[in-house]
């Protein structure tokens, strides 16, 4: 196959979808790989390590595969047969009836099940694990307090107080990372399985209402009744009101992230409180959370980052790429399952396929016209 690599276009994303090392594999694997000139620039990839790979450095469109981060547009796979990266077809259905319109076929990195099978090929893990870490450093960074304990001779410093709500990839990744800093770290999450991993990494678990039903089972969490939501607020609101440090990262795939710190509660914080909320792309799990923004209430600064993974761009372009790189393999292989109805991995991130949009969920997010 003929893979192109795409060259990100969106504004703060610095990653790119194959670093030169997985283009030397897929290159090994027989196929033609053309990188536009520039495009690893930003997460530290030259042409010249490209080309070394085995790679075309080109501006080029034809093409039998496009590989992005995304999220990929009809417009981005003009000259593409399929396209592969993070797609939003939830969040952007009308897009995929634009690349159904196009004749087009596209693979969602969002819809890769969560199986063993298919765990090297989950992006939204690996880039969510990038993004747990990256929270960490910039409320460290943000706020006016140091993490650790230190005893010097100007004195003993307290360690700060980070509470982590959503104990999911991020949220673990955010209490390794805070704990390794030297940060005394509390964690919370409505799964009860999550209690045991935030205690296995040192951090306790704030005593919030936990529900049985509340996991599915792709281990994603569902959506709580209102007297559940009445009993995290009030649970919560002492962890908060003692934390410098409030990360948040609790998500319900395809709805609006739960609302787990109020007004009420930011203001209860000491002043040059630090909340920094991973859930803002889906409207935030503070009350007072701006998407791609900082808001100062009353000296606490709520910090709606929308670009963390892209922050650290080698690595998590790293872990990506072999994401991608496996998927493509899975699918494109010596014994390809890209057209076997029986393959869930296939048919599951397959969201177009020749023009036709082949998952009822996409159908159901245009308004149940297709
Ligand atoms: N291959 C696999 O089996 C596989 C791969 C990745 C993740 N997982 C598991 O899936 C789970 C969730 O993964 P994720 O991080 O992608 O999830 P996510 O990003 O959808 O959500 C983050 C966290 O928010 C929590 N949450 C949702 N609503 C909440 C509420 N009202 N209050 C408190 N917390 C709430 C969820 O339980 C989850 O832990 C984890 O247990 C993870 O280990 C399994």
């Amino acid at each position: 196959m003929k893979i192109r690599v795409h060259r990100e276009i969106l504004p703060d994303e610095r990653r790119v979808a194959l670093v030169p090392k997985a283009v030397a594999s897929l290159v090994a694997s027989g196929h033609e790989v053309v990188v536009p000139p520039g495009a690893g620039a930003e997460s530290g990839f030259s042409d010249s390590e490209y080309r070394e790979a085995g790679g075309a450095v080109e501006d080029s469109t034809g093409c039998d595969l496009l590989v992005g981060v995304g999220p990929l547009t009809a417009t981005d796979a003009a000259g593409a047969e399929r396209a592969l990266g993070f797609m939003d077809p939830l969040g952007s259905p009308g897009e995929m009836q634009a690349f159904a319109d196009a004749g087009g076929t596209v693979y969602a990195m969002e819809f890769v099940p969560r199986t063993t099978q298919a765990q090297s090929m989950d992006a939204l893990s690996s880039q969510a694990t990038v993004a747990g870490y990256e929270a960490v450093l910039l409320a460290a960074s943000a706020s006016p307090r140091f993490f650790p304990m230190l005893m010097t001779a100007a004195g003993t410093i307290r360690p700060a107080k980070v509470l982590v709500l959503g104990a999911g990839v991020a949220g673990l990744q955010a209490i390794a990372t805070a704990r390794r800093l030297g940060a005394v770290v509390s964690g919370y999450d409505i799964r009860p399985a999550a209690r045991e991993q935030v205690e296995s990494l040192g951090a306790s678990f704030v005593g919030g209402p936990v529900v049985d039903e509340s996991e599915t089972s792709g281990g994603y969490a569902a959506e709580v009744d209102e007297a559940t939501k009445a009993a995290q607020l009030e649970a919560l609101a002492a962890a908060v009101a003692q934390s410098d440090v409030v990360i948040t990262t609790a998500q319900v795939p395809g709805r609006k992230a739960p609302i787990l710190i109020t007004t009420e509660m930011v203001e209860s914080m000491k002043l040059g409180g630090v909340v920094v909320d991973l859930a803002a792309s889906t409207g935030g799990n503070c009350e007072l959370t701006k998407a791609g923004e900082i808001v100062d209430h009353g000296g606490v600064d709520i910090h709606g980052p929308l670009d963390l993974p892209s922050r650290t761009p080698a690595h998590a372009s790293e872990m990506y790429s072999r994401n991608v790189t496996s998927l493509i393999e899975h699918l494109f292989g010596e014994n390809g399952a890209d057209e076997d109805p029986d393959d869930e991995i296939a048919r599951e991130t397959c969201v177009v396929r020749s023009g036709q949009i082949t998952q009822e969920r996409v159908r159901q997010a245009l308004g149940g016209t297709n």
